[in-house]
This record gives structure tokens, C-alpha cells and sequence, in this order.
């Protein structure tokens, strides 16, 4: 087994979790860390003991690292897969995949022309919750789906996250901060979508910052920050999906797929163990269904090591380019519905990924 040694440029707020994760996984191991602020990356190389750090040039010039996980922020997220692709290694991005679909296109055609593999977050469509919900619209116990609703509510991240100016511009909003979790849910649960409507607002102009080290800062909102929309899937099931970061306090459930036969409740598909209930119509009443397989804890990094086994063993790895580009369309189908007050096909598609049903279960990653 050869061991793949990784580089992970963008050491943050959510590197903590990646850097704990991805050396649990067998054949696995993080090499080394960059950051544009280099005390960040040492930092952290020294609390997960990572061999080094360097620049981001330095990292991409050794020849080591096969594969790097680019943690940087959304407006970010293409020139440095740009880069990684050209250095001859594999990248996987956070979410989104780019900021625009130009940029989306070019990663996967670079990618494509240099024989290497292209990843994206969010990887909790790989936890118990999402792969129990998909197995159990598989086997036909809510018959076939006819309609979903998937809402994503709340009142933003600018009380917590300590520089949350990326939530508020273009690449960030709930849509494209949030959106990914849920879009990726329901094309793994769907399949691919066919076309959109929405329309989108913007609830309040500035945000206030309110944690350290710029707490009572004020900040522009330049991306919508409520959209309600509507997907068409291929299958002809209708999604209506609200994103919102406007709001205070919602009751409606993450996700529903209502089906022939029955429906089914999903938990928060940015967790590894949303809850699912069964609505079935000859038993008249919801049961909470324990979670059958996968990582039920907060295992993000789950997909760089799915993608690296894939690397190794030639198959395909799950959280790919190709996804992350159709819900990078989505959003932007969204926009550009409300934009220009019109249904918007959409040009992209892509397969669902294979059902991760005992991943990493013998541990051990195909040499
Ligand atoms: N914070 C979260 O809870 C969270 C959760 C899921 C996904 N994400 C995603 O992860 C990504 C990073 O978010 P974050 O919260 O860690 O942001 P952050 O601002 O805390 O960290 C980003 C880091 O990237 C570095 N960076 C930026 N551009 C760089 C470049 N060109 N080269 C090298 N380093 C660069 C910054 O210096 C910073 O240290 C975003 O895409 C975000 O959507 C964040």
C-alpha cells in the first residue's frame, strides 16, 4: 500500500477538522501545510503535527504530494486548484467549486487534460444520514419520488465566524455557502436537475461582526441572502428550496422527498448524521428510522480520502468535479431566474455517485 502524501494549502477556520480527520484514514498522510498568513500554517502543523510548512509554491514543487485539499475562501477556490492542476496533483476544493461557471468548466477541463482528479465538498452526502435516506428510496419504500422541499433558514454566520466577509459577497449568501450541502443531498438523492425558477432578495445591506477580533465591525452585503426557488429534476420531481440567511427562527424540516408510496424526513444535510423518518401511507404515522451505514460522525475529509483510494484503486471517487459543477450551475440557474424572471435549463448534468456503503469499513485503502 503507497501511502499518498497530501498538501493542504488554507489553514483556517475549518482546516481543524480536516487536519484531525484525514490522518485517521489509512494510506493517508498530510505532509505538509501553506497559508497566505504564514503563522496560521504553523500553527496548526505544530497541533496536528505535520511534518512542515512552507509556502503555497513551495508545496506545489514537491514532487512527494499527489494529492492537495484547497482550504481557502470561495474567491479563491479556482485560481488555486488552477495552480495545484498545473503543479501535476490532484486537488479537492471546499465549497463552492468556483465563483462562476467559466471557472467551474476550466478546472475540469484542466483536470481532464492532465489525467487528474478533481474533488469537491461537501462530503457529509457520504455520512449515515443522507446514504440511509438514499438506500431507502433505492429499495422503494416511499415508491417513486414525486416532489422534495429542501430549506436551509437562519440568520447568517456573522455572530460566530471571526472574518465572515466571504459569507457576504459573491460566492458566499446561503446559496452558495449553504446551497451545496443540499443541492449535493438531493442530486445524490434524485439524480441530476433539468431546470430552475427563483427569485432573490437581500434582507439587510450591512452585517455586524460579532466575535473577536472585529467584533462591531460592519460589513456590505453584496450577494442576495434569501432566494425561493424551484428545481425541476430530470425525473420530473419539483424541489421548492428556500435558502436564507435572513431569518431569525424557522420550523421547516431540512429536506422531504414525498414519494408514491410515502415520505420521507431528513435531518440537516450538513451533518454526517441527519435523522430520517418514514411516512408510509398504509401505517399513517412518521417512524424514526435508525441510521444503516457510513460515518455518523463529523468525518469531513471523508471525501479527500474516498478520492485518494480512488486514485489508488482506479475507480471513480464519489465527491467529484462533475457534481460540484452541476450544483455550481444550479445556483448560479438560480440567480440568473431571478435576475431575469424566467425558468432557466440547465446546460450541465451529472451521474448520482455510486452508494458509499461500507466505506473504509476493512480500513484499508487499494494499493
Ligand atoms: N468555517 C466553517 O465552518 C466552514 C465549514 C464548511 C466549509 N467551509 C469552507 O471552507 C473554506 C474556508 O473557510 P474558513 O471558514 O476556514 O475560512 P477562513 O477565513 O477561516 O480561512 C481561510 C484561510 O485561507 C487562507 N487563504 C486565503 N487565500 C489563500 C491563498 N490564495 N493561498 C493560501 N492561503 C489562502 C487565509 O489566510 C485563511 O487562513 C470556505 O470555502 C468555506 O466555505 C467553512
Amino acid at each position: 500500500m503507497k501511502t499518498m502524501k497530501i498538501g493542504l494549502i488554507g489553514c483556517g477556520n475549518i482546516s481543524d477538522i480536516y487536519l484531525r480527520n484525514l490522518s485517521t484514514f489509512p494510506g493517508l498522510q498530510v505532509e505538509a501545510c501553506a497559508d497566505l498568513i504564514p503563522a496560521r500554517a504553523v500553527e496548526k502543523a505544530a497541533q496536528y503535527r505535520i511534518p512542515r510548512t512552507c509556502s503555497t509554491e513551495e508545496l506545489l514543487q514537491d514532487s512527494e504530494i499527489e494529492m492537495v485539499v484547497n482550504l481557502t475562501l470561495p474567491r479563491t477556490h479556482a485560481a488555486v486548484a488552477r495552480e495545484i492542476l498545473l503543479a501535476g496533483k490532484h486537488v479537492y476544493n471546499e465549497k463552492p467549486l468556483a465563483l462562476t461557471r467559466q471557472e467551474g468548466q476550466e478546472l475540469l477541463e484542466l483536470a481532464a487534460v492532465k489525467n487528474l482528479r478533481i474533488g469537491c465538498a461537501p462530503d457529509t452526502v457520504l455520512g449515515a444520514g443522507i446514504q440511509t435516506a438514499r438506500a431507502l428510496i433505492d429499495e422503494g419504500l416511499i415508491g417513486t419520488p414525486l416532489s422534495a422541499a429542501a430549506s436551509m433558514q437562519c440568520h447568517g454566520h456573522e455572530h460566530w465566524h471571526p472574518a465572515p466577509d466571504f459569507y457576504y459577497e459573491p460566492g458566499g449568501g446561503p446559496l452558495f455557502d449553504m446551497g451545496p450541502y443540499y443541492l449535493s443531498a438531493l442530486v445524490t438523492l434524485l439524480g441530476p436537475a433539468a431546470a430552475v425558477t427563483a427569485m432573490a432578495a437581500k434582507g439587510f445591506d450591512t452585517r455586524i461582526i460579532g466575535s473577536a477580533p472585529r467584533k462591531g465591525e460592519t460589513i456590505q452585503v453584496t450577494t442576495p441572502t434569501h432566494l425561493a426557488g424551484v428545481i425541476q429534476f430530470e425525473s420530473g420531481v419539483l424541489c421548492n428550496t428556500t435558502m436564507s440567511f435572513d431569518v431569525w427562527k424557522s420550523t421547516q424540516p431540512h429536506l422531504e422527498i414525498h414519494g408514491t408510496r410515502g415520505s420521507l424526513l431528513i435531518g440537516d444535510p450538513n451533518t454526517f448524521d441527519a435523522a430520517v423518518s418514514l411516512f408510509r401511507a398504509e401505517a399513517q404515522d412518521w417512524t424514526a428510522l435508525p441510521l444503516r451505514q457510513g460515518y455518523s460522525s463529523h468525518m469531513r475529509g471523508l471525501g479527500v480520502a474516498d478520492m485518494a483510494q480512488a486514485v489508488r484503486s482506479g475507480n471513480n471517487h464519489r465527491c467529484s468535479g462533475t457534481i460540484a459543477f452541476h450544483v455550481l450551475d444550479i445556483m448560479h440557474a438560480f440567480l440568473d431566474s431571478s435576475h431575469k424572471k424566467s425558468e432557466q435549463p440547465l446546460s450541465s448534468r451529472c451521474e448520482r455517485p455510486t452508494p458509499a456503503v461500507d466505506l473504509f469499513s476493512s480500513r484499508q485503502m487499494e494499493s
